[in-house]
């Protein structure tokens, strides 16, 4: 099947690759000429987990390609995959211009033959309808423009991208066309059979994904619930963990013993500095913005934003409890992207941190395995150092703001040895206590 995906970012360069890898000939639109200069001939502009290899080997095999212009692409595609990116806006309301541009662009081009245009950008409930009017305006009276609009969100995680995508969970489309919806049905037939005639990058052995149909408007909120469920379960364990530390407990135990409830289950049950990236602020309150739209209250929405907010100042507040003054004092960061394996940055709790110590008059220093060139872009005061001996030298304090495993690894005795002070604060709860006591530093963790 021809393909065309426009936005070429985290979602679209995956959602491109992958959709190449099993048989499709796609070709990646974007409007930014450098970056498709750039992957046109296999160079990446982010970080993913073998996507770089996958991105090279497809381009050989001339089913993939990029363009910057969608007219072509658009014109032999069967199905179009929207993946642009949607920020929040100040209000909390999804900043959808570039789905606009995007559909703009593309919708004089519909003419031949019908066609799927598939929102897979996390889009404000009701886009469907909206694409497809959108489309129609941009079509005009142009003949022979015939097509559908599908909603079918993205649950793929930075990180493990491309097994993501390749062993989804399940497959969640949002049509009430029958016809969109047999395209979509050949268009995912590989991955729902989990046939890979060139080769499966990332076996991950999780069975064949669960294939849902449904409405647009619920498949829409599918990935706002989705999202905004996932955030709050890490809001209501570090919530846990303040409690715990009040009393004495361990919130790691308590995870533990939580988890091993099937009803409850042991994952996003990791106590500490909260979440962050690009999705969760944006569409918890997308959708809360949304719920109040419709007059709906949004008390658990709002809880899981404040209870996130919080948990960044609260290791600043472990910092001056420690440390009192903080003016002058170095403070060495271990980790800046938002989670492991990935150098986005976006809302990136690590950032908030280094900002915030700035304001308060420290030197930061910093060290990540990926993510130095995009944050320096986003704090340049934060000292960069090439390795994490470098970062720690004469740091006052180490925060492990980012569980790197190579981080969490670390020889904490070399460490010790080069750092002024003896404070670890381990906001990610990730550090072994008896390692950290053996190298002479003294551990804060979060709930613990
Ligand atoms: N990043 C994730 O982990 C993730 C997961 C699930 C869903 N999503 C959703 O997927 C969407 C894309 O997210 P992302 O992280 O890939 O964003 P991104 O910012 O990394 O990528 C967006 C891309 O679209 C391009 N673009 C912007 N306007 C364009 C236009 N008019 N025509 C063509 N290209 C255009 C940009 O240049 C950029 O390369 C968002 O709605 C996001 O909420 C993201």
């Amino acid at each position: 099947m021809n393909i065309c995906v426009v936005g070429c970012g985290y979602v679209g360069l995956v959602t491109a690759a992958c959709l190449a890898h099993i048989g499709h000939r796609v070709t990646g639109v974007d409007v930014d000429e450098d970056k498709v200069a750039a992957l046109t001939v296999g160079q990446l502009h982010i970080y993913e987990p073998g996507l770089r290899e996958l991105v090279q080997q497809n381009l050989l095999t001339d089913r993939l390609a990029f363009h910057c212009r969608p007219a072509r692409a658009v014109e032999s595609a069967s199905a179009i995959f929207i993946c642009v990116g949607t920020p929040p806006k100040p209000s909390g309301d999804a900043d959808t211009s570039q789905v606009e541009a995007a559909v703009r662009a593309m919708g004089g081009y519909l003419n031949r033959g019908y066609k799927v245009v598939v929102n897979k950008s996390t889009v404000p409930i009701g886009s469907a309808n909206w694409v497809a009017t959108l489309i129609a305006e941009a079509a005009g009276a142009k003949q022979g423009v015939s097509f559908d609009v599908v909603s079918n969100p993205e649950f793929l995680r930075e990180g493990s991208a491309i097994a993501d995508t390749l062993h989804p969970d399940r497959i969640v489309v949002g049509t009430d066309s029958p016809a969109a919806l047999e395209v979509m049905r050949r268009l995912y037939a590989p991955i729902v059979e989990q046939r890979f005639p060139h080769g499966d990058p990332c076996p991950a052995g999780r069975g064949s994904p669960h294939w849902m149909e449904t409405d647009p408007t619920s498949a829409e909120v599918i990935k706002y619930a989705s999202n905004a469920f996932l955030a709050t379960k890490i809001s209501f364990i570090n919530e846990i963990a303040n409690v715990c530390e009040a009393v004495g407990a361990n919130v790691k135990e308590v995870s533990r013993g939580m988890g091993l409830d099937p009803r409850i289950g042991p994952q996003f049950l990791s106590a500490g500095l909260g979440w962050g990236g690009s999705c969760f602020r944006k569409d918890v309150s997308a959708l809360a913005y949304i719920a109040r739209e419709y007059g709906c209250t949004t008390r658990i929405l709002d809880a899981t934003l404040a209870v996130n907010e919080d948990q960044r100042a609260r290791v600043v507040r472990k910092l001056q409890g420690e440390l009192q003054i903080l003016k002058g004092k170095t403070i060495t960061l271990f980790g800046l992207s938002f989670k492991p394996n990935t150098d986005d940055c976006r809302d990136s709790p690590a950032l908030a941190i280094a900002k915030r110590l700035l304001e308060l008059g420290c030197k930061v220093k910093a060290h990540d395995p990926r993510a130095e060139a995009v944050a320096a872009q986003e704090v340049p005061a934060i000292l960069m150092a090439d390795d994490p001996i470098g970062a720690a030298t004469d740091a006052d304090a180490v925060v492990l703001a980012t569980e790197w495993p190579e981080l969490v690894g670390l020889d904490y005795r070399q460490v010790a040895s080069v750092m002024r002070g003896r404070l670890v604060v381990d906001a990610r709860n990730a550090l072994d206590p008896r390692k950290l006591a053996a190298a002479g530093l003294k551990l804060v963790g979060m709930g613990r």
